[in-house]
């Protein structure tokens, strides 16, 4: 569940009191709401009901244990885009053949550690290239392993306007995905190696969307590929159907007219009933919608600042603990933890970190005329702690588990100390 608000005016998210969570842990605190995640990720998993199908939750979004041991419970795969993620996908108990793994450019290294993990290697290598088609035939020969292999088609949907730009990934300008005019060619060259098989086709065309509409013609671009593919008689040994990630989330809180994922399913299988694909599993990747809604950042306010032209609220958390309204302009609702959400004095503060830098901003937003001690900044379980850097010398932010209402786990605060006798080292 999101944070609520109990009648004192305590922020509350997952049984547990935001305020007394970071007493004694300080702040920047990512706080994640372990169980609703689960639960959210339950629900999904039951929206294919006796469909063969894999949720293949995309691990980039949020890496920590915790979550994936929570959401691989819940019923699902892992979709991972580098060796590192890889390992800890299967250090969490993510079986490997419950694994997809796309990148536009693996190193042989991580080809190598997906091929040789488990009996067989991981669910899919998802290939981005026809030049990598070659580069995996090398490594699955050098190996001794028959690499089960995915194919990332890129569709060729212009989905700018629809979407942030630098979230956008299926235009014919991305680097991603195999361009669509040469797909039926990788089908090809996977079928003709004796060192590879192929077992998916499918796309990741972004992210953000709020509306089924992008990825069913994203959909549909794979279908016509598999049919196309299937009627000159290759592709037989095709498993599944890919449809990525970027189930989008309502960040505004405001609307209900977001596309559920749960529905998505049902209007996917139905098409692929429809156009004779039955037989294939379908495969989602979905991140953010998962995880996003389940996590906050929790900063202090530092001070006020001000001036005839604008009141700004400067708080503990900067672009480099979230970094998404800086990368995509994105806005993120942020709410007093120890107070009504728009209390009656509430003015608009234009909310800043302590990074130098104009894109440290967070936005305008209705808080108290008196500044409160602490914020949450919502929807953060996401892309939050998974981008942070330690721009200007700062520490990444702090980390904790809620489930079964209380904190069952916490990182440990990052060294300044560290970071100083590392620079001053070298
Ligand atoms: N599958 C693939 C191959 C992906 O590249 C991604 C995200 C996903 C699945 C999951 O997408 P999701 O369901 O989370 O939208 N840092 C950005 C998002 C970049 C996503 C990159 N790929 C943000 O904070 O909005």
């Amino acid at each position: 569940m999101p944070p609520v608000r109990d009648s004192s005016g305590l922020l509350h998210l997952g049984g547990v009191s935001l305020a007394e969570l970071v007493r004694p842990l300080g702040t920047p605190t990512y706080v994640y709401d372990v169980d609703a995640m689960a639960a959210g990720a339950r629900e999904l998993v039951a929206a294919f009901a006796d469909a063969p199908h894999l949720v293949a939750y995309a691990v980039k979004a949020n890496t920590a244990g915790r979550v994936i041991r929570a959401l691989a419970g819940a019923g699902c795969g892992a979709d991972v885009v580098s060796g590192a993620e890889l390992r800890v996908a299967l250090a969490c108990g993510v079986a490997p053949d419950r694994v997809v793994y796309s990148g536009v450019a693996k190193t042989d290294d991580e080809i190598d550690a997906a091929l040789s993990c488990g009996s067989r290697g991981i669910g899919a290598v998802q290939v981005e290239s026809l030049e990598e088609i070659g580069r995996l035939e090398a490594r699955a020969r050098a190996t001794g392993r028959r690499a089960r292999v995915g194919i990332r088609a890129n569709p060729s949907l212009d989905l700018k306007g629809v979407t942030h730009a630098n979230i956008a990934t299926g235009h014919d300008e991305a680097k991603f995905g195999v361009p669509r005019g040469d797909v039926l060619r990788a089908v090809a060259l996977v079928d003709a190696s004796p060192h590879l098989e192929l077992v998916g086709i499918g796309a990741h065309v972004g992210s953000q969307f709020m509306s089924d509409g992008p990825y069913l013609e994203s959909a549909r671009a794979l279908f016509e590929f598999i049919r196309g593919a299937r009627a000159s008689g290759r592709a037989r040994s095709l498993a599944f159907v890919d449809t990525g990630g970027g189930f989008g989330v309502d960040y505004t809180g405001e609307r209900t007219d977001v596309l559920r994922p749960a529905d998505f399913v049902a209007t996917v299988r139905r098409e692929m009933r429809a156009a004779g694909l039955d037989d294939l599993a379908l495969y989602v990747e979905p991140g953010r919608s998962l995880v996003a809604p389940h996590g906050v950042l929790v900063a202090r306010v530092i001070q006020p600042k001000v001036a005839a032209v604008a009141r700004w609220l400067m708080i503990d958390a900067g672009m480099n603990d979230l970094m998404r309204p800086a990368l995509y302009q994105a806005r993120h609702r942020i709410v007093a933890i120890d107070g009504p959400a728009t209390p009656p004095l509430a003015v608009p503060w234009r909310v800043v970190g302590p990074v130098c830098e104009s894109s440290d901003d967070f936005g305008e937003h209705l808080l108290p005329v008196d500044p409160p001690n602490a914020v949450a900044i919502l929807d953060a379980g996401a892309y939050g702690f998974t981008m942070a850097s330690r721009y200007n010398g700062r520490q990444l932010p702090l980390e904790a588990f809620v489930s079964g209402g209380s904190v069952v786990a916490t990182t440990k605060r990052d060294s300044v100390d560290a970071w100083v006798a590392e620079r001053v080292g070298v």
